[in-house]
């Protein structure tokens, strides 16, 4: 890896939000953001998470997205099926776009990437959220003392995401659980849920912009 300070002002650098294409789905950032914290989880797949989340967090507003038509749709009929909790607000978007366009700079408490798709070839490497362009932009939208949690089963991943956030994006450690088999009752997601019940040892890291 490059002397990780260049690489971050070249990876700042080489997002240009004006090429980003506008998000299809026609959601605005929502009103009265300063009455309460706003989160925002990306890739939230079929909602557990933001479920769960919402219920427990009355006083947050999480804005959750997926982009996937079949996931999202399961998501919705959920919700359909047992109300919106008053703190959740479901998005079908993808999260670049959505972001780039939507949320205002300074804006997020919390940001959640539970267990993203990791790209694991070589050639994949930049689409990895920590490793992407964007990632620079998305911690601008965070508030000072805003936190990322970011979590997988996979141990290379983890400890890539744990270089990328302290040597190049400079935030601040703050937490890293382990999760196991012991811990599958209290999975917040669908995928936490699967890999916990296969006995794969999954990592989730929250770290926090200073
Ligand atoms: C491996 S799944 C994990 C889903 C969920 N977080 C869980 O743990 O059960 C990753 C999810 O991220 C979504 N995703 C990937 N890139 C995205 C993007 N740019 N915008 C929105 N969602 C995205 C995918 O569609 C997929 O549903």
């Amino acid at each position: 890896m490059k002397d990780d300070t260049l690489e971050r002002s070249a990876t700042l650098r080489s997002f240009k939000p004006a090429r980003i294409p506008l998000p299809r789905d026609p959601t605005p950032f929502p009103e009265g953001v300063a009455e309460r914290p706003v989160d925002l989880e990306i890739g939230c797949g079929v909602g557990a998470h933001p479920i769960s989340y919402a219920r427990a967090n009355p006083e947050r507003l999480l804005i959750a997205l997926e982009r996937t038509a079949t996931r999202f749709g399961v998501f919705e009929r959920r919700l359909a099926r047992e109300g919106t909790p008053k703190g959740l607000l479901a998005v079908r978007a993808d999260a670049i776009r959505w972001v780039t366009h939507r949320v205002p700079p300074a804006t997020l408490s919390r940001l959640f990437l539970l267990y993203p798709n990791p790209y694991p070839r070589p050639k994949q490497a930049n689409q990895r959220w920590h490793r992407m362009p964007f990632f620079g932009y998305l911690l601008t939208r965070l508030v000072a003392g805003g936190t990322v949690t970011i979590a997988s089963n996979l141990a290379w991943y983890t400890d890539e995401a744990e270089h990328w956030l302290q040597e190049v994006w400079r935030l601040e450690p703050v937490a890293r659980d382990e999760l196991t088999k012991a811990d599958v009752e209290r999975a917040r997601t669908h995928f936490e849920s699967k890999y916990l019940e296969r006995g794969q040892r999954c990592v989730s890291l929250t770290y926090r912009r200073c």
